[in-house]
């Protein structure tokens, strides 16, 4: 009796605090089918997720603008675009239903958010409908049910999960490597579900050192990702999610010509801020010594600079694969055949799409409502063919109205992110894995593009060829680094910056960045030798500029004396 009423209060609290319930202020709300399922219900109508939370589906947007409620604009609308308004699918074809009467239908009840052909098909995810297989759960896939399928179930040793609103967990452990494997499903095994929130698989670099045995298996708090070489996403679960299975020619090769390690990263979400709660979730994986014809990788794609300006509404931020990268990048066609945004708290939409030839070819991912929170992974009935020479345009949108102060690019909560991860095959066709772009400059992968508007930037910040050394001796014969801008220091810099391709405009700030991140000392003491005169030659070409006696200076002092007069002038008038 009293465990009832617990249980019940705790029901009750779960769902006003997490998903207000709109289900009652729809027609047959409580009544609309899984449209993959028999006898389930999709709970929350509005939302991709069949439990409710997350990302909106197109009906969810819809009743969002109708203020929430049943309007007859909202009946008539179809908001899935298969044929039927939303009133036809939810039994109130004639718009006339109210809030605790009976709708007019009781059967027949379809979604409004999934688009359902009226021989019972459903549309592909990319058109408004559902990837049943994914719905299903594992049940259908295929691998699991072939005999040599090997599976391993890693779980976190019970962990007390913090009293913090968030906590990043990761561990660390080994992979199978007796031979070479094809991983190509996995399954979540949530132990607590108050507090698991999401779940990431990273391999860590194969090239790197293993991480010592004793750190293995071993629980540690982290950041937005597991540690700097277990960085190459392989696998990812969020509440509602079933798991994943991979049906195609291709996995993630694991094992001794793979990776040999992984990191499980766990996001728990405690919002009540409970001291007594305790988590040993896990996944378990399922891989294949039957190898498929093509290993898959992870490609990302986005934006690496990023300064976001506090107090904005909506701040856009484009990173491009340049068509040169990709030229160099992807070897031969690749297959995308998953898609996943990721930005950290400030993200509010965020999509990813490609030209080819300049003209807009496909879309791989838009989310309007982005939250990083309700991941979205998006995976496709059919791969995407890109080619190399394609553009891919990652393009986010951040909302930085919470915070004081200019937000950076980084790992932390508190940092912001610009990546798309894209999953594709085969990883022969493009052996290195980041297609990023700096501001303009396509960097591609770092070793690869090694030059942009005629400065080896590569070259000059990690080799000490005779070119770069020349610059950087001179500039260090001449200027004090944190010290006071000398004038044979300026007249150095005057000549380098005006002839040198790398000191000029954003290349020069991409290598001062990239110096700064990759503590590359040597550079950082150059840069500070540079920037002790930088502020001050600024200075002198503008003061030089306002005192010049030419047509644009005399317009600009007579602008400011037009000013100052008009300014004495209402002053007196006051
Ligand atoms: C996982 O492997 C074990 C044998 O190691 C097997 O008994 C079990 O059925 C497998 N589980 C699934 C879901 O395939
Ligand atoms: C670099 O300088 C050294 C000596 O100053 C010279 O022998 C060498 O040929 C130069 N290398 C290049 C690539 O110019
Ligand atoms: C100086 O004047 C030129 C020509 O009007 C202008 O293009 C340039 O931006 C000015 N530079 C500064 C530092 O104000
Ligand atoms: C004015 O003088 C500055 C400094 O010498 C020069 O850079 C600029 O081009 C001149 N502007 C015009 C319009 O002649």
């Amino acid at each position: 009796m009293r465990i009832g009423t617990l249980l019940k209060t705790l029901f009750c609290v779960g769902i006003a605090t997490a998903y207000p319930n709109f289900k009652d202020i729809l027609p047959n709300g409580n009544e609309v089918p899984h449209p993959c399922k028999a006898n389930y219900v999709w709970h929350g109508v509005g939302h991709n997720n069949p439990l409710g939370g997350g990302s909106r589906n197109q009906f969810g947007l819809d009743f969002k603008t109708a203020g929430l409620s049943w309007t007859p604009e909202l009946c008539r609308k179809d908001s899935d675009g298969d044929g039927r308004t939303n009133g036809e699918e939810l039994g109130d074809p004639e718009c006339v239903w109210k809030t605790g009467s009976f709708p007019s239908r009781l059967s027949d009840i379809t979604h409004p958010g999934v688009c359902t052909l009226s021989d019972g098909s459903i549309c592909d995810a990319d058109k408004g409908g559902v990837d049943c297989q994914v719905e299903d759960g594992l049940k259908n896939c295929n691998v699991l049910k072939e005999p040599e399928t090997l599976n391993t179930t890693i779980r976190f040793p019970e962990t007390a999960v913090p009293a913090e609103e968030t906590t990043y967990s990761c561990m660390i452990f080994n992979l199978p490597s007796d031979k070479d494997y094809h991983l190509m499903a996995y399954e979540p095994n949530i132990d607590n579900e108050m507090v698991m929130h999401h779940i990431i698989i990273y391999g860590c670099d194969p090239n790197e050192d293993p991480v010592p045995d004793e750190q293995l298996n071993t629980v540690t708090k982290c950041g937005m990702s597991a540690g700097s070489n277990c960085n190459q996403m392989i696998g990812l679960w969020g509440v509602g999610r079933p798991g994943y299975c991979i049906d195609g020619p291709m996995g993630f090769r694991i094992g001794q010509g793979g990776f040999k390690q992984a990191a499980l990263e766990f996001h728990w979400n405690n919002p009540q801020l409970k001291s007594n709660l305790k988590d040993s979730s896990g996944v378990t994986l399922y891989y294949t010594p039957k190898l498929r014809a093509n290993d898959a990788g992870i490609m990302s794609t986005g934006q690496m600079n990023l300064e976001i300006p506090p107090g904005q509404q909506s701040y856009t931020v484009v990173g491009k694969c340049h068509s040169e990268c990709s030229r160099k990048l992807i070897q031969a066609p690749i297959n995308i055949f998953w898609a996943k945004n990721h930005m950290h708290y400030l993200g509010h939409e965020m999509n990813i799409k490609v030209y080819r030839d300049g003209v807009y070819y496909t879309e791989l991912t838009n989310e309007v409502i982005y939250n990083y929170d309700s991941p979205v992974e998006k995976t496709y009935s059919t791969a995407v063919q890109v080619l190399p020479g394609d553009e891919i345009v990652t393009t986010c949108k951040f909302k930085s109205l919470s915070r004081p102060k200019t937000t950076f690019f980084g790992d932390a909560t508190s940092d912001e992110m610009c990546f798309g991860f894209l999953a594709f095959y085969p990883v022969a066709n493009m052996p290195f894995s980041t297609c990023t772009a700096w501001k303009d400059i396509p960097i591609c992968n770092l070793w690869i593009q090694k030059e942009h508007n005629d400065c080896k930037w590569v070259d000059f910040m990690f080799r000490n060829v005779n070119e770069t050394k020349r610059v950087r001796d001179e500039v260090m014969a001449n200027c004090k680094p944190f010290g006071n801008c000398l004038s044979e220091c300026k007249a150095t810099l005057q000549i380098l910056f005006a002839e040198h391709p790398c000191m000029k405009g954003d290349v020069y700030e991409l290598i001062k960045d990239q110096s700064l991140k990759l503590d590359n000392k040597e550079m950082q003491a150059f840069i500070v030798a540079v920037d002790s005169c930088k502020a001050e030659m600024a200075a002198d070409v503008y003061l030089r500029n306002l005192t010049n006696d030419n047509t644009s200076g005399a317009d600009r002092l007579g602008g400011i004396s037009l000013l100052l007069v008009s300014l004495i002038m209402y002053m007196m008038i006051k």
